[in-house]
């Protein structure tokens, strides 16, 4: 055998060889990064409770005969947790629910999107916070802490057993 046949069939083979390795770890990749986009548009629960658990499956697709969609349970919003969605009810979009601060057998329900510019908030230490600039507002949605200037959206709601059932505007 020549060098140039020699060098050829050594560098089919080690092609041959470490093909299956590179399809599974391009695959692993492919599926960790199609995770993670899928994530920042799924619904998501922040909780201090180790009881909280994830509420993707849920919150519906579509609402029951009086317009209310079912978004999770209490567990998932008692002790400090919130429930939140960036595609409640495609009409309304943005979705966030705590345990009712002044009654713990209630929830309250608004639009996440923050009446500034449009981020989303979360529920901190009694107020609802947007992450991009510091508005602040209440539980009832007013607006503690600008710059946002009008209140967030609040929602109807109810609830039947342990499940939440909220009424996008
Ligand atoms: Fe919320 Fe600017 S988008 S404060």
């Amino acid at each position: 055998m020549d060098r140039r046949k020699f060098l050829s069939w050594v560098g089919t083979g080690a092609l041959a060889t470490s093909l299956p390795t590179l399809l599974a770890a391009c695959s692993s990749s492919y599926e960790t990064s199609k995770e993670s986009t899928d994530s920042s548009t799924e619904n998501i629960v922040t909780s201090d409770s180790p009881i909280a658990s994830s509420p993707k499956s849920e919150i519906s697709d579509t609402p029951d005969a009086d317009g209310f969609y079912s978004v999770g349970t209490l567990a998932a919003v008692a002790t400090g947790g919130a429930i939140s969605s960036k595609k409640f009810a495609s009409a309304s979009g943005s979705l966030i629910v705590i345990q009712d601060p002044a009654d713990s057998d209630g929830v309250v329900a608004l639009d996440a999107r923050c009446t500034h510019q449009g981020c989303s908030v979360e529920w901190e230490d009694g107020s609802f916070v947007c992450p991009c600039h510091g508005s602040a507002f209440s539980v009832d949605g007013s607006v503690k802490e600008g710059p946002a200037e009008e209140p967030l959206a609040v929602f109807e709601t109810k609830i039947e057993g342990e499940t939440i059932f909220v009424k996008p505007a």
